[in-house]
């Protein structure tokens, strides 16, 4: 079974960590057939798959069924769950019956937004033997109190900031961090400060691995450039044109033709 120490092994063997998000059964098996080394089952699903304005939306029982589609197809690929919203911030007991219950689903490992306040409920997951992974920088979850999705930690102070945040995150025990919008060079500092592995987003290449949106990466939502993305692809491009000719086939009678239909 794939374990997320895997990626401290390819931080100390200097090998970067790819990382997409999925949120169905149908994308995992095609990441699964692909060299990406680890899926994260974001609440971003509750923006790209559900249509909410910001991963506040996504709630425990939105998040489980897209979970538990994906480790169906998903095959050894590690699985990264996201905690949602609040989910991390009610308590200990709150908190451990979500990171159980997203464990149990199929996820392998729980990724946690946030700083001081999640140390006591990552140091008992991790007790407990539930691996974490911590999220700083921009964490969408705040984007009501953060203003927008902007880029973090560009003063010296607030870099000095959030490297005391990420090693108090690394001294109670997250196997990895995710850097989110942050200055490239502040998170290849903090990359090279930890022990574990830091994967970017907005990070620059400076970090150990690299976290996209899958759709995002494939080009699906025309409207969504950031500066931080790379499209591999012109999916909702491609997708229209065939659509189009489908529609036009039907319309056509073109479609079915003799050898799709049963004599
Ligand atoms: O939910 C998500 O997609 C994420 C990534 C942006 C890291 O947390």
């Amino acid at each position: 079974m794939q374990t997320v120490t895997r990626f401290n092994a390819l931080k100390r063997s200097q090998q970067k960590i790819s990382m997409v998000t999925c949120y169905d059964f149908w994308s995992a098996q095609l990441v699964a057939d692909s060299g990406v080394d680890s899926i994260l089952v974001g609440d971003s699903l509750a923006v790209v798959m559900h249509g909410f304005p910001s991963t506040v939306h996504a709630t425990l029982e939105l998040m489980l069924p897209h979970v538990a589609a994906v480790a169906r197809g998903a095959g050894n690929k590690i699985i990264v769950a996201d905690m949602p919203f609040m989910t991390a911030s009610s308590g200990l007991e709150a908190g451990v019956a979500a990171a159980t219950a997203l464990i149990q689903a199929g996820a392998h490992v729980v990724k946690i937004e946030g700083a001081s306040h999640q140390v006591p409920l990552i140091a008992h997951l991790v007790e407990a033997g539930i691996p974490v992974i911590g999220h700083l920088g921009l964490t969408p979850q705040s984007v009501l109190q953060l203003g927008g999705h902007r880029v973090q930690a560009k003063s010296t102070a607030a870099a000095e900031a959030l490297l005391t945040q990420a090693l108090n995150l690394e001294s109670v025990g997250i196997s990895a961090l995710v850097l989110e919008c942050v200055p490239a060079k502040i998170a290849s500092r903090i990359a090279q400060t930890m022990a574990c592995a830091v994967i970017g987003i907005g990070a620059g290449v400076g970090v150990d691995g690299q976290v996209l949106v899958l759709q995002d990466l494939l080009g699906a939502n025309r409207d969504f450039s950031p500066k931080f993305l790379r499209k591999y692809a012109d999916l909702s491009q491609e997708v229209v044109t065939a659509l189009n000719r489908y529609h036009e086939d039907v319309v056509s009678a073109d479609f079915p033709s003799r050898c799709e239909s049963y004599a």
